[in-house]
């Protein structure tokens, strides 16, 4: 990021995450670790039950900051009532995990520690991962405290049935990583992360294939799932972004709040992308669209007849070139470019044909990547001739390095 056009100025979404006295709370590592990578700045509380669960340490060093205990603890002025304190400028209150005797006391309105100290204070989201034995998770008790806290609008992260720390097997399992921070990216979006560094912007994401007709009920399509698509729609929500999505044919829908255009073919996105781009600050070219469509169409169903069947393709307009030809100069382009080798000099070339400011090239050729997987891997190329590789990674996470790393 350099300059006064760096669109990326202004504060990261910031979270609070509290740790409670559980087994599941090594997990809550693996959280602060991808929660920052996904640019979201984390502070932990943890409870004094947690010590014995959880490396402190480590989580101090993940987190860049100290792992707060202490309800009266140092500090100035101020800065003395540490739960407020800490309260300042956060955007989401995350408990992973969320023990039972925790539920309880922040049911109650109890305020006798630092982290229940802040959920009683809190003015934002609250979100729990409850993770315990399943007769915890059952009683009564808990099931009421549980049920308390939803009517409050205290949101819940289901936790899963499976093995649990005893040996046996059960409800209360704390939901897996990625489900708990695909809800802490739901709860900022909504919140429109109005410190967001993406804040006031407007990106617009196509996504997903294109469908060429052959007749009514033929395509010629591709192998696109929408997922990185997806995984930067999600980013830009969280980052504060008003977001439009245009999309191909996929499986998948966007989070509330996101502006959404169904397509079918590289024409109809081509149209709708053409309108929305004067509107748009960031133009992020995910979709794979199709190179060619059928000359000719045919308008009823074809019958098999015994003989080939032989198909002229004519080629589409480079949608990309097309709108990267009349963008402005404040408006910011990244490109995709699915390649069979990634090599630096051709795909800068590329970079500047397209007229883009960052080219994110994938390696088709390697397996577990790109098409219909949940990871990634990329080399970013931009048109300053400088490149970047990013090694295998989640989508969600290529999706941030995105926008970290546009110019
Ligand atoms: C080995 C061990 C594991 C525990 N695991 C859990 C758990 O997963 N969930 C839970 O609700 N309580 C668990 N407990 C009980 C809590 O640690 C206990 O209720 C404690 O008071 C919670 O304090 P806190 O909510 O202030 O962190 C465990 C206790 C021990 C000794």
């Amino acid at each position: 990021m350099a300059g006064t056009s760096d669109p990326l100025k202004g504060s990261p979404p910031s979270l609070l995450l509290g740790v409670t006295g559980s087994i599941a709370a090594y997990k809550s590592l693996d959280l602060i670790r991808r929660l920052t990578d996904e640019g979201i700045s984390t502070r932990v509380v943890a409870t004094r039950n947690a010590r014995p669960f959880f490396p402190f340490l480590s989580a101090e060093i993940f987190s860049n900051s100290k792992v707060e205990t202490e309800l009266f603890s140092g500090g100035e002025g101020k800065g003395r009532i540490r739960h407020l304190d800490l309260l300042d400028g956060a955007d989401l209150l995350l408990v992973a995990p969320a023990t039972a005797n925790f539920i309880a006391r922040i049911s109650l309105g109890m305020a006798d520690d630092l982290l229940s100290a802040i959920a009683l204070s809190a003015r934002i989201p609250i979100l729990l991962a409850p993770a315990m034995e399943e007769a915890m998770y059952l009683h009564p008790a808990s099931t009421e405290h549980r049920k308390r806290l939803q009517d409050r609008g205290v949101r819940e992260i289901l936790p899963q049935e499976g093995p649990l720390a005893s040996g046996r097997s059960g409800m209360g399992r704390m939901a897996p990583v990625d489900r708990i921070l695909e809800a802490v990216r739901e709860v900022l979006a909504r919140a429109g992360s109005p410190g967001g560094p993406l804040s006031g912007r407007n990106v617009l994401v196509s996504s997903g294939p294109t469908y060429e007709p052959l007749d009514p009920v033929r395509f010629i399509g591709n192998r696109s799932s929408g997922l990185m698509g997806m995984a930067i729609v999600k980013a830009a929500c969280t980052l504060g972004a008003r977001v439009t999505l245009v999309s191909g044919p996929t499986a998948l829908t966007p989070p509330p709040g996101v502006e959404f255009h169904r397509v079918e073919t590289a024409r109809e996105m081509g149209q709708a992308l053409d309108r929305l781009f004067p509107e748009t600050d960031i133009l992020v070219m995910a979709a794979a669209v199709s190179d060619y469509r059928p000359i000719a169409p045919l308008s009823e169903k074809k019958k098999k007849d015994g003989r080939e069947w032989t198909l002229t393709l004519s080629e589409n307009s480079d949608i990309l070139k097309g709108l990267s030809a009349r963008r402005r100069p404040d408006q910011r382009l990244v490109g995709f470019a699915a390649e069979s080798a990634l090599e630096v000099e051709p795909l800068i070339r590329k970079c500047r044909a397209k007229g883009v400011d960052l080219l994110v090239a994938n390696d088709i050729s390697k397996p577990g990547i790109g098409f219909g997987s949940s990871d990634n891997e990329a080399l970013f190329v931009f048109s300053d001739g400088r490149s970047l590789p990013v090694p295998r990674t989640s989508k969600e996470t290529l999706a941030f390095r995105i926008f970290e790393n546009l110019p």
